[in-house]
């Protein structure tokens, strides 16, 4: 054996604790890239070291971060060995401790050749963007795909607007919402993306229907519909039997959209659900009969009674939508593992999510 066969860099071993399971890491991994594409639900958002979902502890073992944890991490964080899983490779078998997490099998995440076959408008500002791939994908409701296209720079995030098909999904739909100077969605409603080339990556996020009997309460903002829309399609296939309410932020009746198939999820649902549009910025003098203000505080005066210790919230928007309404819900007496939150980071955080 020759000396160079010592130094090549080999796979070592993660253990997540308490859930007690290990699977392997292979050099220029990081922990997190590994667990997905065994298929765990790896706690994560933004995958490049911003966001801070993936944050956990190493209790054994030596690692090496890929880029520094103290631009996300407090310092007493970094004291308790604190590390983000997107930026942690191995230098020999560790253990984590990662709390709540979930023994889900995901779908891993694969690289895939997409077209953009279609767009639709679906408000002013918002389309629906069907992209044609070269196979089926299969992903879980309420999970999200990455974009990348020759003509810009970088990725984006996008959720699936669509629920799971058994035999998977060939032409995936995603609500795409124009952001005022964006590179991406510049080019794509100036229809310079139309039938062109793109690279689709996923599915990727732990934004999914948990199991319960307790009452629903999803929140959707701007284009954060994507995944609600998904996740109450696929729960209409397979009635649950538990009371919905469903709150769509917006900020004026020119933002609504998806009115229809909102309306389909509502009959077919199996129980009540409630639709409730709230919108924030829609002139005093309009026809608009319903709820006007912010979001979180329509859900304080109407979701009292989808309140119990076992009601689950999903929410999907812009992260100050998030944070009240996360702060709301918490006040009224959720607990905070029955909080789902899918946030949009703006491309200061790598990768945009929905914008
Ligand atoms: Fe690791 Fe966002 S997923 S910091």
């Amino acid at each position: 054996m020759s000396l160079f066969s010592f130094l090549k860099p080999t796979a070592k071993k993660a253990t997540i604790m308490p859930a007690g399971i290990s699977f392997e890491v292979k050099p220029g991994q990081s922990v997190l890239e590994a667990g997905l594409s065994h298929g765990y639900a790896m706690p994560h958002s933004c995958t490049v070291g911003t966001c801070g979902s993936c944050k956990c502890r190493v209790d054994e073992g030596k690692i090496r971060e890929l880029t520094n944890f103290a631009y996300v991490l407090e310092a007493d964080e970094l004291q308790s060995n604190m590390v983000l899983t997107c930026q942690t490779a191995l230098k020999s078998d560790a253990v984590f401790h990662i709390p709540n997490f979930e023994l889900k099998q995901l779908h891993p995440p694969e690289d895939f050749e997409g077209k953009i076959v279609a767009t639709e408008d679906l408000t002013h500002d918002t389309k629906k963007v069907v992209i044609e791939l070269d196979r089926p994908i299969w992903f879980d409701a309420g999970q999200y795909v990455q974009i990348y296209s020759d003509e810009v720079y970088g990725g984006r995030s996008y959720s699936f607007a669509l629920p799971p098909a058994e035999d998977g999904v060939r032409n995936i739909e995603l609500f795409i919402r124009k952001v005022p100077g964006g590179e991406f969605t510049s080019a794509l409603f100036d229809q310079k993306l139309a039938g062109s080339a793109v690279k689709v990556h996923g599915p990727s996020g732990n934004f999914w229907l948990r199991e319960g009997r307790g009452p629903i309460i999803c929140v959707g903002g701007g284009s954060g519909l994507a995944p609600i829309i998904s996740l109450l399609e696929q729960a209409v296939k397979k009635p649950l039997g538990r009371p919905c309410v469903m709150f769509f932020g917006a900020r004026s009746q020119a933002d609504l959209y998806c009115l229809e198939r909102i309306e389909a999820i509502s009959k077919a649902w199996d129980g009540a659900f409630q639709f409730i549009p709230v919108l924030s910025d829609e002139p005093a003098d309009s026809d608009w009969n319903g709820l006007r203000g912010f979001v979180n505080t329509a859900i304080a005066s109407e979701a009292g009674q989808y309140i119990s210790s076992d009601t689950q919230v999903y929410l999907c928007g812009p992260p100050p939508m998030i944070d009240a309404v996360s702060e709301t819900v918490s006040e009224l007496g959720i607990l905070e593992n029955n909080i789902h939150a899918d946030k949009f980071l703006d491309a200061s955080h790598g990768l945009s999510r929905a914008e």
